[in-house]
């Protein structure tokens, strides 16, 4: 079986947004910068170690609990196509592949991901264990391209991870019903979600001791360097990752360690850091169980399944009509 690709977007245009929002954020009152930058090939190896973490424990426990429930999720979502936004690696995806088909209706599995060194490291890992599965691959930007994704049979969409956790909460509205618009009538979404607990174990998964958060969050900075001919040392910022309790979200920054001017060529730009000064990188929301089965209605889904160990959640919600 041959893997089929489609590139939605090129690096071309990637670079065009990076151009832009790069501007528009290194240029605020309050620096920022967007967080889909992070996954060149390094980023995506380190968001791999990451996983691996001891103090990161969202991976294995989404597996755990993907390991546990994969036929039931099966059973009940009844696709006969996997498409999965974000798909990094594709590891955890194997144990629903499996489940799929096993009820002997799975057609083929779809990874979708903006970075193209991951998705083809992740379908030559398929392709040597799944032999005869159909995989069609899309490197895509899930915030541009959900209606233009492949809908060859009646779908599961995953989006594991905690990655929904990444959008600040009105993104997450625009991107919700953006995707549920994007759905037939009986589709399904399974979503993985980290849930709210313990500030220390929360900051803890986002500030390990081995500094390799740190590395994938200065990442950025080697990326504008690349993209933008910038000429930003990641070595005099320094990872920040805090809890926000009222917004229950961890929010992560670099902070200028000292007072800097940095070119960034290609724009044309100087940038100024004050010494203390922080860029805001990503934030990653912790989610509990009303709210998001809310927010889900409210984009057009109706959740219909929740499985959990109390630290982390799968959920399943389908569009009834459209
Ligand atoms: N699903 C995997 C990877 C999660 S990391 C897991 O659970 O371990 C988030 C993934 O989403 C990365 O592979 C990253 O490249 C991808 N990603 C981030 N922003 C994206 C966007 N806007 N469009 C498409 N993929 C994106
Ligand atoms: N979706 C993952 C999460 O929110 C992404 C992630 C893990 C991440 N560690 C990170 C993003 C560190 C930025 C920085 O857990």
């Amino acid at each position: 079986m041959t893997d089929t690709w489609q590139v939605l977007l090129d690096s071309s245009t990637l670079r065009g947004h990076l151009v832009e929002d790069a501007r528009i954020g290194l240029t605020a009152a309050e620096k920022w910068l967007p967080p889909k930058y992070f996954y060149d090939d390094l980023g995506s190896d380190l968001f791999d170690q990451i996983t691996r973490l001891p103090e990161y424990y969202p991976t294995r426990a989404e597996q755990g609990l993907l390991d546990k429930y994969a036929d039931e999720i099966a059973a009940v979502a009844g696709a006969e196509m996997l498409l999965e936004l974000g798909s990094g690696s594709s590891e955890k995806t194997r144990v629903l592949l499996d489940a799929l088909d096993r009820t002997g209706h799975l057609v083929g599995y779809s990874p979708v991901d903006v970075s193209a060194g991951a998705l083809r490291a992740a379908v030559a890992g398929l392709r040597a264990d799944y032999p005869t599965l159909p995989v069609h691959a899309t490197i895509a930007d899930f915030d541009v391209h959900l209606d233009e994704l492949p809908a060859p049979g009646s779908r599961m969409i995953a989006f594991l991870g905690s990655t929904l956790g990444n959008y600040p909460p009105e993104q997450r509205a625009v991107f919700l019903s953006g995707l549920a618009q994007s759905m037939h009538a009986g589709e399904t979404l399974l979503l993985g979600l980290d849930l709210v607990k313990e500030p220390a174990r929360l900051v803890a998964a986002y500030d390990d001791a081995a500094g390799v958060t740190a590395e994938f969050n200065r990442n950025v900075l080697r990326v504008l360097n690349r993209e933008l001919n910038a000429d930003f040392d990641p070595d005099r910022f320094a990872h920040v990752a805090r809890w926000d309790p009222e917004q229950e979200w961890i929010q992560m920054r670099l902070r200028a360690t000292e007072q800097m001017q940095v070119q960034l060529a290609d724009l044309g730009l100087t940038v100024t850091f004050a010494r203390g000064e922080e860029i805001r990188t990503e934030i990653s929301a912790k989610f509990r169980r009303d709210r998001i089965a809310a927010e889900l209605r409210e984009a057009g889904l109706t959740c219909e399944h929740w499985w959990t160990d109390d630290d982390y959640a799968l959920t399943l919600a389908r569009r009834l009509d459209g």
